[in-house]
């Protein structure tokens, strides 16, 4: 306990005077007039509900907040009625909208909260024992989901480190990325669960995406945090389910990867929108955001020289014989491609096109050959 109150109030006698004379029915009511808005609120579409968006009206509203939000910096949730002299100050360390805001954000929150699903019963994990894989198969399929294992835990970590750091005014973003802390620790239950059910269990933990995934946590604000795993390593991780997807060795992981993809492409998305919200607002930040992913991206290289980049290679080939080790790399360099393609894709969507020159991406594919393939998938 740190926090201690300034009153003790057991001995204080206003308090107990006061106490006692409710009790005999000598109400204030002066809390009945809070003279705040009233707004009439309806439902955009009655099959969906009531949702965010058709709260966003007045004071109630987001369209209205300002860059600097002026007003309580304890819990009052945005219109309620307060007196900011006797607010507890609970020390919000992102207070600027463009700190934390995306387009879309309220939509992003409302998509989470209306497709959760659960990885206990929604993976047919009863026909797994149908399906006969190669052991070595097995075995790399078993060091992806580690893999996957571990990113997913850091992927929880970070929404969760910076929520509490949220002005409450930004109610929406702080209730998107807590819905994204639930929906990383399912996608770490659910591989972890896979890991196991395949009678492998895990397999390595690898340094190489742990510094990477620390760098991450480390992130001195929350736009860097955010451009370095929604934009980048989300980014990379969605291409990656696409592609375990389709080298998945049984219909039950293709059906995993269905659900985890979901969720991951709502998360790249916010972060897309938060990078276009910053350099829509405050273009200044542009340079910080461009350093942090020169860093990011630099951490990110190192994890094609890994257990995984392997893994993935006899997963694509589906064994470890000269010619389906051949098959594989083929198929992962249209991995790689494609991971970087798309990354580029999502910076021009952001309207950040210009990192593209900049980016670290293209050098490395031109060192390992893979400058002027086509990326196309082998049938
Ligand atoms: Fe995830
Ligand atoms: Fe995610």
């Amino acid at each position: 306990m740190s926090y201690y109150g300034s009153t003790e109030y057991l001995a204080n006698d206003d308090f107990v005077l006061r106490m006692k004379d409710i009790r005999k029915g000598n109400l204030d009511l002066g809390w009945l007039d809070a003279g705040t808005e009233q707004i009439e609120v309806n439902a955009a579409s009655e099959k969906r509900g009531l949702t965010y968006l058709d709260l966003n009206k007045g004071s109630y509203g987001y369209d209205e907040l300002p860059e600097i939000p002026r007003g309580p910096r304890g819990s009052a949730p945005r219109g309620a009625a307060y007196e900011v002299a006797n607010q507890a100050d609970l020390g919000p360390e992102l207070n600027l909208k463009s700190d934390v805001w995306a387009y879309k954000v309220a939509s992003f929150y409302e998509e989470a909260v209306s497709r959760q699903w659960d990885a206990t019963t929604d993976v047919p994990w009863q026909d797994l024992a149908r399906y006969e894989t190669p052991e070595e198969v097995e075995i790399a399929f078993a060091q992806l989901c580690t893999f996957f294992t571990e990113v997913e835990m850091i992927a929880t970590d970070l929404p969760a480190k910076w929520c509490w750091r949220m002005n409450n005014q930004f109610h929406e973003v702080k209730g998107f990325i807590a819905s994204q802390a639930i929906d990383e620790a399912r996608h770490a239950e659910v591989f972890r669960k896979r890991a196991l059910a395949g009678g492998v269990g895990l397999m390595r933990a690898l340094p190489q995406a742990e510094h990477s995934l620390k760098a991450i946590l480390d992130s001195d604000t929350y736009s860097e945090a955010s451009a370095f795993m929604h934009l980048l390593a989300e980014g990379n991780i969605l291409t990656m389910f696409r592609f375990s997807e389709f080298i998945s060795p049984t219909p039950v992981d293709k059906r995993m990867f269905q659900l985890v993809m979901q969720d991951e492409a709502r998360h790249v998305s916010y972060g897309m929108q938060h990078l276009k919200w910053i350099l829509d607002n405050t273009p200044e930040r542009k340079e910080q955001l461009h350093a942090a992913l020169d860093e990011a991206e630099n951490f990110s290289l190192n994890q094609f020289d890994s257990a995984l980049f392997e893994a993935m290679i006899v997963l694509a080939g589906k064994g470890t014989s000269p010619a389906q080790i051949k098959k594989g790399i083929e198929i992962v360099g249209t991995l790689q491609i494609k991971q970087i393609e798309e990354y580029f894709q999502r910076l021009r969507r952001a309207g950040f096109e210009d990192r593209i020159e900049r980016s670290k991406f293209r050098d490395l594919l031109a060192m390992i050959s893979l400058s002027n393939q086509e990326p196309t998938l082998p049938s």
